[in-house]
Order: structure tokens, then C-alpha cells, then sequence
């Protein structure tokens, strides 16, 4: 982690940040997130990712005292005092501290606010290999858009990912592929790329929104239709989409082997063409 945070008002020393334990936060989970990749020192998709956090706020009623503007400022100077080159800005908001009791706390209490860097290179080897990723069951609540603190399931999915050295856990409501614990998924399948619709049942990843705006200018065929278990498993390719993993091609599900068992050519297409956004 960087040497400075930012608490929404000033940048102090990683050591001096504290959490106060009836931080709503803490007690509940009630707040939310976003998590910013840095190039070369500069943010990458940026306003998409403030849209993406003012949606969240909105979606929970929390009422954020800060325009964007004054956000965007407070972490372009997180970042310049770190001096981050490369990696993310972790950027969290809750409801405030506050007695604990589930019903909001009076309008006075002042969302807290943290910021902190972390340096994280791009994963140029695995996206060159591929992944293997193995499926669990979607055990999440039904607003899966809002990039809520609230991440035990996916923690739970991921931690089972980690104990078989797999990469992610690619989760399902019944037959039906949502997304990753941390990330989207699409299939390809005779030419044409498939990904779960942007409803309540995941996140609108920035990736994923960016990627479909790629293969419409590269006219490939995509649809934002759902598909099954069976279906990922008997896919040409597979890749998972995120703001740290990028585009991650998929080389095997559980035990079955996608492809040819190396990255297929439209996910190599889709990577180039991804490289090309970057200020590298
Ligand atoms: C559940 C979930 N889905 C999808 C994504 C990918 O979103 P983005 O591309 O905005 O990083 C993430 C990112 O952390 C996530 O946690």
C-alpha cells in the first residue's frame, strides 16, 4: 500500500488512518466502493467509474457530500503523492459512524471516506496463457449492480477458486452463468460473443462496457444474453473481463478443457485492441 490515504478531506500516513468500530462500514457492510486502474500515472476510464459509484450511492440512499470533481481531485493528489506509476486506487464510502442500529443515522452524520494505492503490474503472462477458473453457485442478494461493500458470497466462491489454484470462481443461479466472483465472463460460440445482460444479477463491470464497445468496432458479432453452464463448457473461448485482470482468456472450466486449451483468436482480437485504449 502507498505511504498516504485519503480520508475525503486530507491525505494522511497509512499509519495514522483508523477505523472507528460503530463505523457503519464495519458493523453492517453499508457503503460502497470502486476500484480505479492506474496507467503511466493516469486514470483509466474515470468517469465511467464515478458514474458507476454516484449509481451506487443512489442505489443504497446514501448521500455523498462531495461533488465529483472534488473526489476526482482528492485521488489524482492520492496518486501524485504516492508517485503510482502502475496499479489501483481503492476508494470506499460508508454510511458513517453512528450507534449501531439498522435504520439510517439522522442527516448529520458525515459519510467516511478512504482512499489508498496499491502498485499492481498488468498480468502480461496469464492473459498470454490463459486460466483455468472452476464454477460455484451464485449464493448472492438480487442487486448485484451495486458495487456494495457487502462481498461475503464472493469472497466464500473465491476462497473455494483458491483452494484448487484456480483463478476465479464463475458463479451460477441455477444453470445460468452470472459472472465471477470478481469479474465478468463471456463465451464465444460459433463467432459470436455471449454475456449475461447488465441487470440486477451483476456488476455493469467498466471492462466489460468498454469490451463490447471493442468488438462493435471490430464487428464482432455480441449478445448480452445469458447462457448455461453447459453452454461456458462447450465454448470456442471464454475470458473474464475486470479492471485488474483486463481480458483474461478462460482454458478450462472445473475439468473440461475450453478450445483448444490456449486463448482463442477473437479473445486475442479483443486483447489487442484492448492494449491499444492503454497510455502505455
Ligand atoms: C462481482 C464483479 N463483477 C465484475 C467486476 C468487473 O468490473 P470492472 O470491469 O468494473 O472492474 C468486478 C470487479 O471487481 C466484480 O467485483
Amino acid at each position: 500500500m502507498g505511504t498516504y490515504v485519503w480520508d475525503g478531506e486530507q491525505l494522511i500516513q497509512r499509519e495514522h488512518a483508523v477505523v472507528d468500530i460503530e463505523d457503519r462500514g464495519y458493523t453492517f457492510g453499508d457503503g460502497i466502493y470502486e476500484v480505479f486502474r492506474i496507467y503511466d500515472g493516469q486514470i483509466f476510464a474515470e468517469s465511467l467509474h464515478w458514474e458507476r459509484y454516484f449509481r451506487s450511492a443512489l442505489a443504497i440512499r446514501l448521500q455523498l457530500p462531495w461533488t465529483a470533481e472534488q473526489l476526482s481531485h482528492g485521488v489524482h493528489n492520492l496518486i501524485r503523492a504516492n508517485t503510482l506509476k502502475e496499479g489501483i486506487v481503492y476508494l470506499q464510502t460508508t454510511r458513517g459512524v453512528s450507534p449501531r442500529n439498522h435504520s439510517f443515522p439522522s442527516e448529520q452524520v458525515r459519510p467516511a471516506l478512504i482512499a489508498f494505492t496499491k502498485t499492481l503490474l498488468r498480468p502480461i503472462e496469464q492473459m498470454d496463457r490463459g486460466e483455468r477458473i472452476i464454477t460455484h453457485p451464485d449464493e448472492r442478494w438480487l442487486r448485484c449492480d451495486i458495487k456494495s461493500l457487502n462481498l461475503l458470497p464472493n469472497v466464500i466462491a473465491k476462497q473455494a477458486a483458491s483452494e484448487v489454484a484456480a483463478f476465479e470462481a464463475v458463479l451460477h443461479r441455477d444453470e445460468i452463468i452470472t459472472e465471477g466472483s470478481s469479474s465478468n465472463i463471456a463465451i464465444v460460440k460459433n463467432g459470436c460473443i455471449m454475456t449475461h445482460p447488465a441487470n440486477h444479477l451483476i456488476l455493469h463491470g467498466i471492462t466489460r462496457a468498454l469490451v463490447i464497445q471493442l468488438a462493435n468496432q471490430q464487428r464482432i458479432q455480441l449478445k448480452e444474453e445469458a447462457f448455461t453452464v453447459n453452454d461456458l463448457v462447450q465454448a470456442d473461448e471464454a475470458f473474464l473481463m475486470s479492471t485488474t485482470s483486463e481480458i483474461m482468456p478462460i482454458i478450462q472450466v472445473n475439468e473440461q478443457i475450453i478450445g483448444c486449451g490456449i486463448p482463442g483468436p477473437l479473445t486475442r482480437t479483443l486483447q489487442s485492441a484492448w492494449a491499444l485504449l492503454l497510455p502505455l
